[in-house]
């Protein structure tokens, strides 16, 4: 099995974008540390970041396309991109897993945090637990899909 793991706007400035927030790992050190979790439950990570609000549902199209499980942290289109949503919709109404997933907990900040308009249509959200929220969603990818 191979599994989509897409991160969204600004998170490929991780490790020096709000280190108080995210912490001082890189994209490319949870990329890694993914790699080698993901191997060790027996699945490819197809590991992607975009800027690109269009890009990133592209890849959901393809994804159901493809029936590839996928793995989103949406970032701040999180909380208002629509478009980013009827793509994510896409893919569970097609069967397959989507696990939105954050390193922070968007609870505890500031109030337009507080809205996901992708919940709604995942199958399920981790947050809060930094690079660990991605290893716990691949994991459970893995329980559902098998
Ligand atoms: C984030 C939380 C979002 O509110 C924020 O816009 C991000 C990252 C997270 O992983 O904690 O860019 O999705």
């Amino acid at each position: 099995t191979t599994i989509l793991v897409l991160s969204g706007p600004n998170l490929g400035r991780l490790g020096t974008r709000e280190p108080e927030v995210y912490g001082h790992a890189t994209l490319a050190d949870l990329e890694a540390s993914l790699a080698s979790s993901a191997e060790a439950v027996g699945v490819d990570i197809d590991f992607r970041q975009t800027d690109d609000e269009g890009e990133l549902i592209r890849w959901l199209h393809a994804a159901v396309d493809a029936r590839t499980p996928v793995v989103l942290n949406p970032a701040a289109f999180t909380h208002y991109s629509y478009g980013l949503r009827d793509a994510a919709a896409l893919v569970t109404s097609a069967g397959l897993p989507l696990i939105e997933v954050h390193l922070s907990n968007p609870h505890s900040r500031e109030t337009f945090r507080h809205t996901s308009v992708i919940s709604g249509v995942a199958t399920g959200v981790i947050a809060g637990f930094g690079a660990d929220s991605y290893r716990l969603a691949v994991e459970q990818v893995v329980r559902i899909v098998g």
